[in-house]
């Protein structure tokens, strides 16, 4: 789904637009359901991305039409409902966002369409709400700062749709830079970034094709459990005001009073932040055999501690530990199944992944799908409407 596509298909509903705005995915190379704990994420936009095309409307129906699906809603920016589609409902939510805040959005035309995968785990949802955002911002010149349209269109997501997820994908889609990975603080939205062009090697993804479903999977459940390990070590007098400012000796040394359960998944989330940060500090100095294990851990404890993985993303790790040609790999995202993200040598990609999607198909059944992923600057505005 290419710029000339999205354009003359708004060109065929609603006239010329006048801008368009390109707006991408993410991977997130380490630090997986550490951002709502106020922890560390390491992610990176990527070339997988939905372009949108928009003008004001000469009505007071705004209208959103979804490419790939061939599907459109209608309503009145100043007073609409939810949609019965679930797409609708992450553009609506940022709208509702700007009317809570007193905005009044005029009625505006959009159609929108692109090639991030779903149900791969690499925020199409984020892309659509933050690429949505932008360009109603620029389009009708609201002057909202970048990181308050992060932060509204996370709240869509959590307000409107109703899944409570973090602010990592929202943060990555729209601050993400070419050739690098993002390291985010969650707690104070610091950045910074890190070099991860790394030559010989490309971050590769395999599609498990378990869709994970987010809003009614267990996210919502592990993120209550490590808040009842927040709250008891609050009861036992540690200052902690979410899992950021827990350590393993305070868990260690408090873990009797713990319910195993919730044990496991605290220390998880105490240990991935640790891991974030070894991580970013292996790509500083290049050492990528170092980086490669960090992921090979971060799977061990989504697997134990965590929880969140399945056996088809299992099986695919597990094929890739004795690979000469891989790094490193984990499931990557929400959870429940998705894509395992990698870092594997360049001349070995076809190779291993002919190897991988056999072997994955004798033992599931399942097709392998394969994306290579390079990173790409944030959601942004193109200035080559014709
Ligand atoms: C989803 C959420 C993010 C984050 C990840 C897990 O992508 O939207 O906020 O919690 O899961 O790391």
């Amino acid at each position: 789904m290419n710029q000339e596509t999205i354009q003359s298909e708004f060109e065929a509903r609603y006239g010329k637009p006048t801008l368009l705005v390109r707006s991408p995915g993410r991977v997130n190379l380490i630090g997986e359901h550490t951002d709502y704990h106020l922890g560390f994420v390491l992610p990176a936009a990527v070339d997988k991305e939905i372009i949108f095309a928009l003008a004001p409307s000469s009505d007071d129906q705004a209208h959103l039409h979804a490419v790939n699906l061939d599907e459109s809603i209608a309503f009145n920016p100043q007073d609409f409902r939810k949609s019965n589609k679930d797409w609708g409902n992450y553009g609506l939510g940022v709208v509702d966002q700007r009317r809570q805040r007193g905005y009044s959005i005029p009625a505006f035309n959009c159609t929108f369409g692109g090639n991030i995968p779903q149900g791969a785990g690499m925020s199409s949802s984020a892309a659509l709400e933050c690429g949505l955002a932008i360009g109603l911002n620029e389009l009708f010149g609201l002057g909202i700062d970048k990181i308050e349209l992060v932060k509204l269109s996370q709240r869509a997501e959590n307000e409107f749709v109703g899944m409570n997820c973090g602010i990592m994908d929202q943060f990555a889609s729209v601050f993400g830079k070419a050739r690098q990975a993002l390291k985010l603080d969650c707690r104070s939205l610091e950045y910074q970034y890190y070099p991860a062009d790394i030559a010989g090697y490309k971050i590769v993804l395999f599609n498990s094709g378990v869709k994970h479903s987010l809003v009614d999977s267990e996210y919502n459940v592990r993120r209550s459990q490590c808040e009842e390990g927040v709250a008891l070590l609050q009861k036992l007098g540690k200052e902690v005001e979410s899992l950021r400012d827990a350590t393993l000796p305070m868990l260690e040394k408090n873990q009797e009073h713990f319910d195993e359960v919730v044990y496991r998944r605290c220390a998880y989330i105490v240990n991935e932040n640790q891991r974030v940060t070894d991580a970013c500090e292996a790509l500083a100095r290049q050492d990528l055999a170092t980086f490669g294990q960090k992921l090979y851990e971060s799977q061990q404890g989504m697997q134990h501690e965590y929880e969140i993985t399945v056996p088809e993303t299992e099986f695919l790790v597990d094929q890739t530990r004795s690979e000469p040609a891989v790094l490193g790999g984990r499931q990557m995202g929400g959870g429940f199944g998705g894509c395992i993200i990698n870092l594997i040598k360049e001349a070995e990609i076809n190779r291993f992944s002919d190897q991988l999607a056999q072997a994955y198909k004798e033992k599931f059944d399942l097709d392998l799908e394969v994306y290579i992923a390079d990173i790409v600057n944030g959601t942004e505005t193109m200035n080559n409407v014709q």
